[in-house]
């Protein structure tokens, strides 16, 4: 499996609509944070997550969350 990589060192805040939605785990989309399906061949998956109601969410871009697709403060780690 290929690593993921590391897109920002800080967090993706969005105000998100309900509805469902694939996070990028490879960090190799064009669409970011959202999966577009560059993933292929690297043997890691998007995470799918549902919203069902508006939302400000702060998608991880470190990569090294241990709660995807949300940021729980990994990147601040050294
Ligand atoms: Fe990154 Fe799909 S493009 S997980």
């Amino acid at each position: 499996m290929s690593e993921a990589k590391v897109v920002d060192t800080k967090p993706v805040v969005l105000e998100l609509e309900p509805g469902n939605y694939h996070w990028c785990a490879c960090g190799r989309s064009a669409k970011l944070p959202f999966c577009d399906g560059s993933h292929k061949g690297t043997g890691i998956v998007p995470v799918a997550f549902e919203l069902t109601e508006p939302k400000t969410v702060a998608l991880c871009a470190c990569k090294r969350t241990g709660n995807p697709p949300f940021c729980d403060g990994s990147h601040a780690k050294p």
